[in-house]
């Protein structure tokens, strides 16, 4: 050890960039920082490196949504509850907002008349039917029942085509064309 070291004030090392005080602070201030990640339950090794996790399902804010029968072909999106009403072709269906793939929310293109996934670009036909892209089913169906001129969406029920075909098929309103 130098003797310039040992001579040295104990608040200032003349070999290091920051005085003992500062020194001293940050490794408090670096211990105070463990203790509150303790607290909150994360562990300080992977503080650096634990991304956001991405909710996959939001909580609806109606069970049973219901919604009056639309007078038209055409795309209602409902991000309250993650529910799509669509009228097309006199059937009306409704689907989860979820992309089937890795759940991102779907999107509407008027012009293509088309459903498309922002993530990967996923297509498919207003009945949700799958037409391209890396998802390996068609959109998820919800149960519909018809109460009077309502639709009530049983969001409980959703309906897979790869696994339940029987199910999505019927997840549907067929209209009489008078409504
Ligand atoms: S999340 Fe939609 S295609 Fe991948």
């Amino acid at each position: 050890m130098s003797n310039s070291f040992r001579n040295a004030s104990p608040e200032v090392c003349p070999h290091c960039p920051l005085s003992h005080d500062r020194r001293e602070f940050l490794r408090q201030a670096g211990l105070a920082t463990m203790g509150a990640l303790i607290m909150v339950g994360v562990p300080p090794g992977l503080a650096a490196t634990t991304r956001p996790t991405r909710v996959s399902a939001r909580s609806r804010r109606n069970r049973n949504p219901t919604y009056p029968i639309p007078a038209q072909d055409g795309v209602q999106i409902d991000h309250d509850n993650d529910v799509i009403l669509v009228r097309w072709k006199n059937a009306v269906y409704a689907f989860n907002l979820s992309c089937p793939h890795q759940n991102t929310a779907l999107k509407w293109s008027p012009t293509d008349a088309e459903f498309q996934c922002p993530k990967h670009h996923s297509k498919y036909q207003p009945d949700g039917t799958f037409i391209s892209g890396r998802a390996t089913r068609s959109m998820d169906r919800f149960s519909v029942e018809r109460v009077g001129n309502d639709i009530v969406v049983n969001v409980n029920a959703m309906h897979k085509n790869d696994v339940d075909r029987a199910g999505w098929s019927a997840a549907a309103i067929v209209l009489t064309g008078a409504e």
